[in-house]
């Protein structure tokens, strides 16, 4: 078996191996008339491991290696490429890494016919039948030309998304493995937070808990590290927090409806909420889990909107003003009715933009059934949340006073008022 110092990513490590396969045992192939591989191209971003699957890869085939980065002025790099290329078939079989292939030119996407581009598309095509293998990786495939990277050249072109589940899982508990931890380190929670998350951030996320552990004198990494490491790094909070005892019990309101709504409606969904401010948001947020198939239903968007609508909800339910902290929540919350009403027809077909300069009464049939439908699901939230008004009050108190709560912590509120 391949690639056994990779942890997750199963199923593009089988077709890795497949390809792996093919250059250890040609003959084994070619008794098939299965034709030689020529290339294979790793994409996906910044940080999800694809230079490390490349290495591993480059270093499995039993081939001499040659890597090329681009380090050089440009002139001296297109020179170096050829020579790398040259070299490589000089000493056939062999294998050639182009790594951060969408970096070796200094181009924006209009401009992809650039001389290094040009030049490894032309030193591929020498190279060809000729036993030299080329493994490349790339953060952007929109940088490089189409004919670069088109069948042939690269046989095999593979995606690689951030790790999530218990891939997402493994990972974490590799890197806490190499630290020292308490015993009771929720895994499956901090991996739940570090959903869509690269495997570099998982990596930065465990070792900044250390360094917080360690500065404070402890020689074990708790929990409380963690959640600090992710909130800083992810959700980019601020080191220290000033609080702002006027704004404080609305954010914590605001978020407590968030949460509420959420584990009435999904129970379990809730990773964490905090009233602290955070980079993206002006305050507060909330994070819910959510899996891939997140909007193939409209009973999920329905959750998923009313959601939304759960912070100005709360706000306006308990202190009656106006929520002026709801505006990214509303804009994502439109959308997706937006989505249900134009797009998908899920209220008929009358209300389907499909012109490109559309009669004012479709757009007005649209857009009012659009407002309708999202008085419903507010007036459907707000009926929710009064009828669950002790539990809103509950989490909105422990907010005020722990400021981050994580989801077995809101769930265990709500079991207990
Ligand atoms: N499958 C994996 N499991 C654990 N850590 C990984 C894995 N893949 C990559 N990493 C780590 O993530 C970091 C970024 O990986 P890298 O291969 O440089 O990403 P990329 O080339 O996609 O930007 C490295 O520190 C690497 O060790
Ligand atoms: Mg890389």
């Amino acid at each position: 078996m391949y690639f056994e110092s990779i942890i997750g990513y199963k199923s593009i490590k089988l077709e890795l191996s497949r390809i792996l396969d093919q250059l250890i045992y040609p003959q084994k192939y070619a008794a098939l008339g299965v034709t030689e591989p020529h290339g294979l191209l790793l994409h996906g971003a910044p940080g999800v491991g694809k230079s490390t699957l490349a290495n591993c890869f480059v270093e499995s085939c039993n081939r001499k290696v040659y890597i090329c980065r681009k380090d050089k002025s440009n002139g001296d790099f297109v020179d170096e490429i050829v020579r790398i290329f040259d070299e490589a078939e000089k000493n056939a079989p062999s294998v050639i890494l182009l790594d951060d292939l969408d970096k070796f030119a200094n181009e924006d996407e209009r401009h992809r016919d650039t001389e290094e581009f040009v030049t490894v598309q032309s030193c591929i095509d020498k190279v060809k039948n000729k036993q030299v293998f080329v493994v490349a990786t790339a953060n952007n495939l929109k940088k490089l030309p189409d004919s670069l990277i088109r069948a042939g050249r690269f046989d095999s072109v593979l995606f690689l998304r951030c790790p999530e589940g218990k891939d997402a899982e493994d990972i974490v508990a590799f890197y806490l493995s190499k630290k020292s931890f308490v015993s009771d380190m929720d895994v499956k929670q901090i991996s739940r937070l570090l959903q869509g998350r690269s495997c570099a951030e998982l990596e930065t996320v465990v070792n900044q808990a250390g360094v917080y552990a360690a500065f404070d004198g402890r020689d074990q990494v708790e929990m409380r590290d963690m959640i600090k490491a992710i909130l800083r790094i992810i959700f980019k909070a601020p080191e220290s927090f000033e609080e702002d005892a006027r704004a404080l019990p609305l954010v914590a309101c605001h978020e407590a409806g968030h949460a509420l709504v959420a584990e009435l409606l999904e129970p379990g969904s809730v990773n964490l909420v905090t009233a602290l401010n955070h980079d993206s948001f002006a305050a507060g947020m909330a994070s819910i889990h959510r899996d891939e198939f997140y909007f193939y239903s409209k009973e999920m968007m329905e959750t998923r909107v009313m959601y939304l609508l759960a912070g100005k909800a709360a706000t306006e339910i308990c202190y009656g003003v106006v929520d002026t902290g709801a505006n990214s929540d509303l804009s994502r919350a439109f959308d997706i009715v937006h989505r249900f009403v134009d797009d998908y027809c899920s209220y008929g077909f009358n209300k389907f933009v499909f012109s490109s300069s559309p009669s004012d009464e479709v757009l007005d049939r649209r857009d009012s059934r659009v407002a309708t439908e999202m008085e419903n699901y507010y007036n459907k939230v707000r009926r929710l949340l009064v009828e669950n008004r002790a539990k809103l009050d509950e989490i909105t108190k422990r907010l005020i006073e722990e400021k981050t709560l994580l989801g077995n912590q809101v769930q265990e509120i709500l079991k207990c008022s």
